[in-house]
């Protein structure tokens, strides 16, 4: 049998006839790297997740248990002196680096490019998330004597633009040397009936493999080397799109250094029992989040003898690891969730289809996923105001009107 028997073998065994077709159809360079792809896909993984997209998710087995926190705005003078000492100690002496994960598709702001293009329109000109991220870590490098690295992970569609528009705008006055991108992983995209998309470029259509994909992503681009190699102890890891993220929060770090644990996250309280977040609780002992859409109604309502919401703490994309604890990830497979998302495709005449509905799974790997490797976590609650500034929709919630506004009242309030 010769590679091409082979590859066709493998696509009518997973169903994917329509590759077969556009084979038949390429010829040359076109035909030799579909095939080079196909043979570095795998498709038992893919239709196993494709598989699970119809499962229920099934939770009611497990003991869930409210988690615990501190609240910052509960903590008095000497705590917070001690935890501030503690952590302003790491950031110091240089054991401490920053990721920023910008390797979404953020197909529900809208926005043509990367994320970290995107302009927010503060105070009238305007600044772009990725000048408002710098800007935040500027400051603590100057509040703290030092510079940061700061790690940057993107993805295969958007690195190039992101390093241009990064060099192009100077690094926000960043220093250069201390700005790393790296690439995370991808995954094929499959339509409702399971059949790979295919792009424009005639291959199988792949989109990033979830902000989970960060650690392997860490190890393999040799990223964990580098932080090792330049002392780093305590990584924080926070997404793109928050307006008023605290990236070198010295009182989150002391707590984690305090409580002796590995990883540590700031949440905010729910704004709502339905809003669309996830929650911290502990399942069989770990800690865990749970996404809204795996959350059944009667817990994301119980409350508790203080009337609080039980499973209350959202998760904010606002978290701490050891580089022991990245390390230990790094090696264990997390489990992918699917997302229906809307992804242009060509069908089978060759033609562009931009659907106009949600058309295909994405399997992405969540961050937060990690948090069951470990015994404990460290949870500090913020405040919604001085935390979260979600960038998320085009509109109404977590839109950039919605984050503007939180960020003009949040620097409003430090001055
Ligand atoms: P979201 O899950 O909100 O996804 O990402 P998104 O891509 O920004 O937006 P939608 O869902 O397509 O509209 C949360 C954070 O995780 C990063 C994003 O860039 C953002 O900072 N992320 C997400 C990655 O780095 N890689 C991924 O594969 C997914």
């Amino acid at each position: 049998m010769d590679r091409d028997d082979g590859v066709f073998e493998l696509l009518k065994e997973y169903n994917q006839q329509h590759i077969i077709k556009l084979l038949e159809k390429l010829e040359g360079k076109e035909k030799e790297e579909l095939v080079e792809q196909i043979s570095k896909v795998d498709f038992h993984q893919i239709m196993e997740l494709y598989e699970n997209t119809k499962k229920d998710i099934e939770i009611k087995e497990n003991k869930i248990e409210e988690i615990h926190y501190l609240d910052k705005a509960k903590l008095n003078k000497a705590e917070m002196d001690i935890f501030n000492e503690l952590g302003e100690k790491v950031i110091v002496s240089g054991h401490y680096a920053v990721i920023t994960m910008a390797g979404g598709q953020g197909t529900r702001l809208g926005h043509t490019g990367p994320k970290g293009t995107f302009k927010l329109d503060v105070y009238g000109k305007g600044k772009y998330l990725f000048e408002i991220l710098a800007e935040n870590l500027k400051e603590a490098n100057k509040k703290y004597n030092t510079i940061i690295p700061w790690y940057i992970m993107t993805s295969r569609e958007n690195n190039d633009e992101t390093q241009e528009f990064l060099e192009k705008n100077n690094y926000f006055g960043y220093d250069k040397n201390s700005v790393m991108l790296f690439e995370q992983g991808e995954l094929p995209l499959v339509n409702l009936e399971g059949k790979m998309l295919i792009g424009k470029d005639m291959k199988i259509k792949e989109a990033s493999d979830g902000n989970g994909g960060v650690f392997t992503s860490l190890r393999k681009t040799g990223m964990l080397a580098d932080m090792k190699e330049r002392g780093v102890k305590w990584i924080f890891i926070g997404g793109v799109d928050n307006a008023i993220l605290k990236m070198a929060d010295t009182t989150l770090l002391g707590m984690a250094i305090d409580k002796n644990v590995e990883i540590a996250s700031k949440s905010v309280v729910k704004a709502n029992p339905h809003e669309k977040v996830g929650v911290f609780c502990k399942m069989n002992g770990h800690p865990k989040v749970i996404e809204y859409s795996e959350l059944p109604k009667s817990m994301a309502e119980e409350v508790d003898y203080n009337g609080e919401l039980k499973y209350g703490e959202s998760h904010i994309m606002c978290n701490l690891f050891t580089i022991e604890a990245i390390e230990k990830i790094s090696k264990e497979p997390l489990i992918y969730h699917s997302a229906v998302k809307k992804n242009s495709y060509i069908d089978e005449n060759g033609i562009e289809i931009i659907p106009d509905m949600p058309n295909s799974y994405k399997f992405e790997a969540f961050i937060f996923d990690s948090f069951e490797l470990f015994d404990d976590i460290a949870i500090l609650r913020g405040k919604r105001e001085d935390d979260f500034a979600p960038v998320k929709n085009k509109d109404g919630v977590d839109s950039p009107k919605t984050a503007k506004e939180l960020y003009e009242k949040y620097w409003e309030r430090q001055c």
